[in-house]
């Protein structure tokens, strides 16, 4: 993929936020619906897909690998479905900087006839696959990454796989999602149990596609296990995705802390294994409603939100898994509120695009926020003053954009350095902060350079 020059986005505080917007389609559903489709037979119709990097490094390796991608506009795809018979890549299939692309992607890519390399940015390189490696082994799988942590490039000589009973020892979508691929294409059923929920559009989606898993709640009453049956075939069938809660998280945060505000999203998904945000939210004092329009295969419906001072709050134990990827705004959010906001639990946050606590303690500190690092989270002591900082993104999407939002909140002017990486979520994160967005000196929020 071409990386164009470095890029900054520049913020200033906000006067007030509000309106109506949506925001652009669900990553993790994009993902998972041109792959499906692609395996499916018949043809997929997707809209509402999220052209994004990491989305269209899955569907470019699909294409790679034989299967007819028709897009007759950004957000519209027509997949003509290649009944789980993909062809061999004549080159390494590049995922970007997206660990869904490469996980997922790997599941299907050790029960194919043929052998497969993947390959990533840095930050994708540096990424744990042993947690992938390691149970595909188990299956009969012949992959193998570098070094211990078997990083990428993954080396994968496809062939017969057994299927497995398997207990997750991370809350992970990916690893759940690669196991149940593999376990599509292999002898028997393959089960997997997590302990504590993590999103479950794989599961939702299989169903769409008429191969629903059997799913039973563990004894505990707290997890769950799912099972598929070796040889299910996908049947085609048209899907629309919803947008991101993900990106609209960004949007919702801001609102809600920001007294005032009056901000409504439309067509949002609403999948309850990603909306736990509200709920950490609403513990803080915030104001929202929430209307489903929707519950089939993946709710979605409208978020209002209205402004007001939040308090701090304590995030832990199962609820991290629902608010992963929301962890980074959640922490700005806490600068902003009054009294202390405590994350632990959160060790995989070290271990996504970015050491995400690392990156979101020193960029807060930058703000002048007091923060306290733990190993599995941080402490961050809000109410404080923020004063507008120079700040780097560590190329990673979510700490750019979160702290693109604290800058709305911090006195004088706020710049974040190679925002580019955006572009791998949120597209057109600039284009709606300046939708929503009324600024105290005027003016809009800008963008210097192109893309990375
Ligand atoms: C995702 C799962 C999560 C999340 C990522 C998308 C998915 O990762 O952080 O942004 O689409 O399955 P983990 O499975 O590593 O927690």
């Amino acid at each position: 993929m071409s990386r164009a020059p470095a890029s900054t986005l520049t913020v200033r505080q906000v006067r007030s936020l509000g309106g109506e917007i949506s925001v652009p389609g669900d990553k993790s559903l994009s993902h998972r619906a041109v792959l499906f489709s692609a395996l499916a037979d018949g043809r997929t119709v997707i809209t509402g897909f999220l052209p994004g990097e990491d989305c269209i490094c899955t569907m470019r390796a699909l294409q790679a690998m034989g299967c007819v991608i028709e897009a007759d506009s950004k957000t519209r795809l027509i997949v003509h479905g290649t009944e789980g018979k993909l062809r061999a890549p004549l080159e390494p299939l590049d995922c970007g900087n997206s660990g869904t692309a490469m996980r997922l992607m790997a599941g299907v890519l050790a029960g194919q006839p043929f052998a497969s390399r993947l390959v990533g940015d840095p930050s994708l390189s540096s990424r744990p696959m042993n947690r992938i490696v390691d149970p595909l082994r188990l299956m009969g799988a012949n992959i193998h990454g570098q070094g211990e942590k078997h990083t990428a490039p993954l080396e994968i000589q496809g062939g017969p796989l057994t299927g497995i009973e398997y207990t997750l020892p991370v809350a992970s979508a990916q690893l759940k999602s690669c196991l149940l691929l593999a376990g599509l294409f292999a002898n028997g059923t393959t089960s997997v149990t997590e302990k504590t929920p993590s999103r479950d559009h794989t599961e939702r989606l299989l169903a769409h596609f008429h191969a629903p898993p059997v799913i039973d709640l563990t004894p505990d009453g707290e997890g769950k296990t799912i099972r598929v049956r070796g040889g299910s075939r996908l049947h085609a069938r048209d899907f629309a995705v919803p947008g991101d809660f993900s990106s609209a998280a960004f949007w919702i945060a801001a609102a809600a802390a920001l007294p005032g505000a009056d901000l409504t999203i439309t067509n949002l998904g609403l999948n309850g294994t990603r909306t736990g945000l509200l709920s950490v939210l609403l513990r803080m004092g915030a104001h929202i409603s929430e209307g489903i329009s929707d519950s089939s295969c993946e709710p979605f419906g409208n978020v209002r939100v209205y402004g007001r001072k939040l308090r701090g709050t304590k995030i832990a134990g199962a609820e991290i898994a629902n608010v992963i990827d929301e962890l980074p705004i959640i922490a700005v959010i806490g600068a902003v509120a009054d009294g202390d906001t405590e994350i632990r639990d959160a060790h995989e946050l070290r271990v996504k695009e970015t050491d995400r606590i690392a990156a979101m303690a020193t960029n807060l500190r930058a703000f002048g926020v007091a923060v306290t690092e733990h190993e599995d989270g941080m402490t961050v002591h809000g109410g404080s003053p923020l004063t507008g900082a120079k700040v780097g993104s560590f190329g990673d999407h979510r700490i750019a954009m979160a702290c693109a939002v604290l800058g709305l909140f911090a006195r004088g002017e706020t710049t974040v350095s190679e925002t580019g990486c955006i572009a791998t979520s949120y597209p057109t994160f600039q284009e709606d902060l300046n939708k929503i967005a009324s600024f105290h000196e005027g003016g809009l929020a800008s963008f210097l350079g192109g893309g990375r």
